[in-house]
């Protein structure tokens, strides 16, 4: 199972496991960080579930869809690795993939 480490806003760093195939989102929310609110479950309509992922991992991931561009630009905490984790599936790829969740908006 790919392992991901996850910074919260207060700074703690956990490492969790889950499932390949679940989404980042999912894996974080699942393991019970729940400063991540994932409002809208996952279909990309929310923006709730903005990370920040380190930037060795960005090559690594799924390119931007427009719609998810969109939702970032509604964010004031965005930056230049800014991605939603609902959109990200977890993969053996990405075993170890680091993320700090953003600032609520
Ligand atoms: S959970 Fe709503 S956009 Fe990701």
């Amino acid at each position: 199972m790919p392992r991901l480490i996850v910074t919260t806003r207060e700074g703690e760093t956990r490492e969790v496991e889950a499932s390949a195939g679940l989404s980042v989102m999912e894996a974080i929310r699942d393991n019970g960080v729940d400063e991540l609110l994932a409002l809208c479950g996952g279909c990309c309509s929310c923006a709730t579930c903005h990370v920040h992922v380190d930037a060795e991992w960005q090559d690594k991931l799924p390119p931007l869809t427009e719609d998810e561009n969109d939702l970032l630009d509604s964010s004031s905490d965005r930056r230049f690795n800014s991605r939603l984790s609902c959109q990200i599936p977890l993969s053996e790829a990405l075993d170890g993939l680091c993320v700090t969740i953003a600032a609520e908006d």
